[in-house]
């Protein structure tokens, strides 16, 4: 009797054992079952097809998923097929049962994508002004999933770039965000962005891009003259006073010198002779202006009259010497 309950207890320990053995292998084996391809990247409204395949002889193996072939067969190979997939969602499996164990199954990683309906760039200011800070936007219009980069680009070069790494699968909307400081030189630059998919390798190559258009900047800045004096001799012959200067609105000139009575509003000014002096000119627009003062010398001409001043200074001198020198002479014979 005692006995007897005693091998009951130990069969029942044993069964529990085995049992439990056999359970966690079932959990900790893989799957026999291979996916091909193993993961997919399908833009929404495309097929996809993907095959499930097994070695192994089985009772029953199908696809379970939210859409598509749901078929079950008892083969070694069935395929998971959409015609024109729209879920943005979707987690596909396929399940083995075999060896009268509990089915097992392998998950499809799927990654729906689609390219943004519209990527525009804009600002709040267009009309800037040198050393100003300004914004640009870049809007991204429904675009799926929520992983990509958004490349910000003056020229042809890369000068920002953000990326946006969720795992949102529905479409979005977004809007990146580029600051700069404005400077003359940017006047005319042409900036454009572009939203770039991040798919990874199992995604289309070269990944899919949208770009923006170009949004051509005007940068409004004063007149700054690198030179504001100039030396210009009157021997050179004609003479040129050049005042131009770049400015965004043009600058307007206006001359000033004490020699003149007209007033002249040209930028350059030619001139076949010019009485020596000082020449101012000014350029203005409405951020600013700039003075240029030209210094007309008559150069050469002085320096020739220093040079036979000179010389005839010299030539008295040595006169003077010799009439000094002669009258020693005489004096010296007298005595
Ligand atoms: C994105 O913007 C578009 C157009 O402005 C709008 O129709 C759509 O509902 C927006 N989507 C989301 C997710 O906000």
């Amino acid at each position: 009797m005692l006995n007897s309950l005693f091998g009951l207890v130990y069969l029942s320990a044993v069964s529990l054992l085995v049992s439990l053995t056999v359970c966690f292998a079932g959990i900790q084996a893989q799957c026999p079952v291979k996916l091909n391809p193993p993961r997919v990247v399908v833009e929404y409204g495309s097929s996809v097809s993907v095959d499930c395949i097994t070695n192994i002889t089985n009772d029953l193996m199908g696809w379970e998923a939210n859409v598509g072939n749901k078929s079950m067969v008892t083969d070694k190979l069935i395929t998971w097929s959409v015609s024109n997939l729209r879920q943005w969602d979707i987690r596909p499996q396929c399940y083995i049962n075999y060896n009268r164990m509990p089915p097992c199954s392998t998950f499809l990683p799927v990654t729906v994508y689609k390219t943004p309906d519209s990527v525009s760039i804009s600002t709040v200011e267009p009309l800037m002004k040198e050393y100003y800070q300004y914004e640009f936007h870049c809007d991204i219009v429904n675009v799926a999933p929520k992983k990509f980069t958004v490349k910000w680009f003056k020229g042809e070069t890369n000068v920002d770039n953000e990326t946006f790494n969720y795992t949102t699968k529905t479409p979005v909307n977004e809007t990146s965000k580029f600051q700069f400081t404005a400077y003359r030189d940017d006047d005319g630059a042409q900036y454009r962005c572009e939203a770039e998919l991040e798919l990874g390798a199992d995604g289309p190559q070269p990944p899919p891009i949208v770009t923006s258009k170009t949004y051509q900047i005007t940068v409004r800045y004063r007149p700054k003259h690198e030179v504001t004096i100039e030396l210009i001799s009157t021997n050179d012959g004609d003479i040129t006073l050049n005042c131009t200067v770049a400015a965004n609105p043009p600058a307007t000139y206006s001359w000033y010198s004490e020699h003149w009575t007209t007033s002249k509003n040209s930028s350059v000014l030619t001139f076949s002779t010019l009485t020596p002096g000082n020449y101012t000119c000014t350029a203005t627009n409405l951020l600013g202006q700039s003075t240029k003062m030209f210094i007309i010398t008559g150069e050469r001409t002085t320096f020739w009259t220093i040079l036979i001043c000179g010389l005839v200074a010299l030539a008295l001198l040595f006169a003077l010497y010799a009439i000094y020198k002669r009258c020693n002479f005489t004096q010296n014979s007298v005595i």
